[in-house]
């Protein structure tokens, strides 16, 4: 069943120009972008977004980076997605992810981890309304 899941091509990534080449692998894998665009977001937007996170010991760096320079945030279709994509971005850690993942290719390290997959349908669906109105999804 075709599925929707929100993604973010992180800073690090943008920065390094990997943005056209991670859009590759994803499109490669058989999703439709449905959803794109390039923004900056303050760092109270990223804490906004990675509230779950608010008690862990990287929130305060992981939100400054977050808002540290561009971003590409995703909505990504194709069945399966959700769990699809975390496939193709490997291990949050690069240093675990296997051969062939997003991670393993573009990621420098646990925090600069080059892209942000939904883990699930109730996180996707609050993503894709944080970052995307109905309007730009067509
Ligand atoms: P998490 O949801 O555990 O990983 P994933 O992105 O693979 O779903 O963590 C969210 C982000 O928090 C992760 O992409 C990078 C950052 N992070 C750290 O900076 N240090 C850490 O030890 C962990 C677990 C995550």
């Amino acid at each position: 069943m075709s599925e929707r899941t929100f993604s973010i091509i992180k800073p690090d990534a943008v920065r390094k120009g990997y943005t056209a080449a991670i859009l590759a692998e994803i499109e490669k894998a058989g999703f439709k972008i449905v959803g794109l665009k390039k923004i900056s977001i303050s760092k109270v937007q990223a804490e906004g977004f990675y509230a779950v996170h608010s008690a862990r010991p990287f929130f305060d760096s992981l939100t400054t980076f977050m808002s540290s320079g561009s971003i590409v945030p995703l909505v990504l279709e194709k069945d399966n997605a959700i769990a699809d994509l975390r496939k193709l971005m490997g291990a949050t850690n690069p240093a675990n992810a296997e051969e062939g993942t997003i991670r393993k290719k573009f990621a420098g390290s646990i925090e600069e981890n080059a892209i942000h997959g939904s883990d699930a349908p109730e996180t996707a669906a609050f993503e894709i309304g944080y970052f995307f109105a109905g309007y730009e999804l067509a």
